[in-house]
Formats: structure tokens, sequence, C-alpha cells
């Protein structure tokens, strides 16, 4: 079978500027893998390319069967198959929980109204919200509202889920409770790729861990890697995270 994600050499210039010198990796169904790295290493950069919300500028990359350095990609069908979550969580204000969790179904599904609140109300139910259904953005925490945000995505059925530190704008009391959503997606086999600072985190749940450098992967493997580093620069990262 072939893999859900395979970037071969791929590289990301804005510009003059190169941040992505030449990465390489495969991510395999079901996997949840882990980025990690200092700041302006390429880690956001690496996973906007992968939902192609930025477009490669050489070697390769596939995600979920689709060839992303091509041009003539099918955007759609990517965006049905991916879903990604970022740090601001950018629900719409004025809409309700349910409503915010059934938009995507309806428009890019063409989904019924009532398939779309079926959907709506099963992922809702997942991130711990089925009291929260009629809530407005305003009236949650952080914390739950970056889990409608996780639910949104999900109400896709993506085939791989992308996280870029979404738990870094919460204090830790609310970082818990959306690791934990996380966790439960890892535990039903969601293929995933986290972009985190939670080192804790990452050594719990990821089946391998990617620290990148200077726009290259400098170091991969278990999470083991996180309490035995294999190169001085991650060893180096780890004990004063930059
Ligand atoms: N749209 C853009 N135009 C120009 N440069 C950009 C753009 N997006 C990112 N960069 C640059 O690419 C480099 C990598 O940025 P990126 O956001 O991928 O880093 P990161 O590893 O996610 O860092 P952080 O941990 O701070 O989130 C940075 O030097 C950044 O300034
Ligand atoms: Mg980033």
């Amino acid at each position: 079978m072939s893999p859900i994600v395979e970037l071969r050499n791929m590289e990301k210039s804005f510009g003059a500027v190169q941040v992505l010198k030449g990465v390489s990796f495969t991510v395999e169904k079901g996997e949840v893998v882990a980025i990690i790295g200092q700041s302006g290493s390429g880690k956001s950069t690496a996973l906007r390319c992968m939902d192609r919300l930025e477009t490669v500028t050489g070697g390769e990359l596939f995600v979920c069967g689709h060839a992303l350095h091509d041009p003539k990609v099918d955007l759609h069908a990517l965006r049905k198959d991916v879903g990604i979550v970022f740090q601001s969580y950018n629900l719409f204000p004025h809409l309700t929980v349910e409503q915010n969790v059934t938009m995507a179904p309806r428009l890019v599904q063409k989904m019924s109204t009532d398939a779309a609140r079926e959907v709506a109300r099963a992922v809702i139910a997942k991130v711990g919200l089925s009291d929260k259904l009629d809530a407005y953005p305003e009236q949650l925490s952080g914390g739950q509202q970056q889990r409608v945000a996780i639910a949104r995505s999900l109400a896709l059925r993506p085939k791989l889920m992308l996280f870029d530190e979404v738990t870094s704008a919460l204090d830790p009391k609310l970082t818990g409770e959306v690791l934990r959503v996380i966790e439960g997606l890892a535990k039903e086999g969601m293929t995933m790729i986290l972009v985190t600072h939670e080192m804790q985190f990452a050594r719990d749940v990821a089946d391998r861990v990617i620290y990148m450098r200077d726009g290259i992967v400098h170091e991969m493997g278990g999470p083991e890697i996180l309490t035995n580093p294999g190169t001085p620069e991650l060893a180096e990262f780890l004990a004063h995270g930059y």
C-alpha cells in the first residue's frame, strides 16, 4: 500500500529565500508523526504545503494520492481528504457550534442539512461538546473553541489530519483537554501529523518524531529520540527549546 504522505526532496522558497531545502519522509496510514524544531525551521511551511496552502517550488509531494507538486492538482478533492487545524481556531463568530461544523459538509460535500447535522453531532460528541451545540464561539473557552475547530475538520471525514501548534495559545489546563481529543483520534487510527512544542505529548502519542532544523529533516526516529537524541543539535534543542 502506498503511504498517505510522501515528500521527496521537497523544497519551498519564498522569493529568493529558500525555507525548505529538500525534505523527505513518508507517513503511513494510521501513523502519528510529530514535527518539532526551532522557530523558523520550516515546520508550518511544510505542513501548509501538505494542504496546498503553499505551493512547493521543488521536489515532489504526494498527499492521499494527490500529486501536490503538479499544478493541475484537484484542490477540491484534496480538501476532502485533508483536515488542517491551526493555533488560531477561526470559527465563524455569528454561527453556533453546530452551524460552524455543518458548514463544510454542506458546502464542500453538498450534504443535505439533515445529513450534515447528523455528521456534525457525531463529531461534536467526539470532541466532548454535545452540550454546546447551540453556543456561540464567544461563549466558549479557548480549549472548547479549539475542539470545535477540530470537529469542523473531522466533519469532512478526512483521511489525514494536520495540526499546527493547536495548543500553544491555550493555558495548561485547556491544553490538556485538546490533547486528549487528539489522543483519542490517534487511538482510533487517524493518520496525523502534528507540529508541537509539547514534548511529553509527542513522547506519548507519536509513532515517529521528526526534528526539523534550517529547512531540512535533521533527525528522525521513534519517540525515544526525545529521550536519547542521536545528534548534539537535537539534544541542545530538547535541553533549551531553541
Ligand atoms: N509567506 C511567507 N513569505 C515569506 N517568508 C515566509 C512566509 N512564510 C514563512 N516564511 C519564512 O519561512 C521561515 C519558516 O517559517 P515557518 O513558519 O515554516 O517556521 P516554523 O518552524 O513553523 O516556526 P514557528 O515555530 O515559529 O512556528 C521563516 O523564516 C519565515 O519567516
Ligand atoms: Mg509554525
